[in-house]
């Protein structure tokens, strides 16, 4: 099969030049990375499921006005997106304390926050994407203050929407990491929604039980981890009960 050219390699995902200007093909691949990079593992159907399930959230929240990098998917593994300058800070919404917060504050994993938290962190893998504040990136101009402010609304109006959503299939959003890009478009620039959402970028406790339905099974080897990853595209109503116990790869509807 012929490739298009590689624009960019990550942990989780390969861009490809898109066949239109402006645009690039997001690949997910089924490698899971942990800890920088330190814990790998290759996850047969991952890929298949985050491009399903981002392909859902993205469709949700442009339905909301929240705009993003999504055009379409078109196929198993790829969807065609926006190309966009990238933001390099990674944008964390936190609604329960949960992983490195509850480390770094020792506050008990599971706690209820008081309000949404929004934390912010470089992209820079060399440093193991360190937290920063408003003064490192204002003073590092990493982002502009108008940036900043679209930033944190839009943080918070994916995180209402999502949280709902969540719940609505019986699922707790403890917190989540979003990154953010420049659009450029007839001599207009505007900051959109970029990367992914999945099980990957997303903590996910079953609402009833808190077993947990994301990386963390990965992260702390828990087993189970397509499955639980299957079990939300399920509850979202992306695959069939039917489908759900079936090989990933099959998920029927993935040429569409
Ligand atoms: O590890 P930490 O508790 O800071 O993660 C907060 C949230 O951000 C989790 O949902 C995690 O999956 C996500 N995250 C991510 N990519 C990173 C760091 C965190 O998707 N590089």
């Amino acid at each position: 099969m012929s490739r298009k050219r590689m624009i960019y390699e990550g942990k989780a995902k390969i861009l490809y030049e898109g066949p239109e200007p402006n645009t690039l093909i997001q690949y997910f691949k089924d490698d899971a990375t942990a800890f920088n990079a330190e814990k790998k593992a290759v996850l047969d159907g991952k890929g298949v499921l985050n491009n399903r399930i981002s392909e859902f959230m993205m469709t949700r929240l442009g339905g909301v006005g929240i705009p993003n990098h999504f055009i379409k998917r078109l196929n198993m593994r790829e969807q065609l997106i926006k190309k966009v300058e990238i933001i390099p800070l990674e944008v964390i919404v936190r609604n329960v304390a949960a992983g490195t917060m509850s480390k770094r504050l020792g506050i008990a994993e599971g706690t209820q926050l008081p309000r949404a938290i929004v934390e912010f962190c470089l992209k820079d893998d060399a440093l193991g994407d360190p937290l920063v504040s408003e003064e490192h990136i204002a003073a590092f101009s990493w982002a502009q203050p108008h940036e900043m402010d679209e930033l944190i609304a839009l943080s918070l109006r994916v995180n209402d929407f999502m949280s709902g959503l969540f719940a609505g299939v019986g699922i707790k959003l403890v917190d989540f990491k979003l990154e953010f890009g420049r659009f450029f478009e007839n001599d207009m620039q505007r900051v959109i929604l970029a990367d992914e959402i999945s099980p990957d970028s997303c903590r996910l406790w079953d609402l009833e039980t808190n077993e947990k339905l994301d990386k963390d099974r990965f992260r702390r080897d828990l087993g189970g981890v397509t499955e639980a990853y299957s079990e939300v595209a399920r509850r979202l109503g992306i695959i069939k009960e039917s489908q759900q116990g079936a090989n990933v790869v099959d998920i029927s509807g993935a040429s569409k």
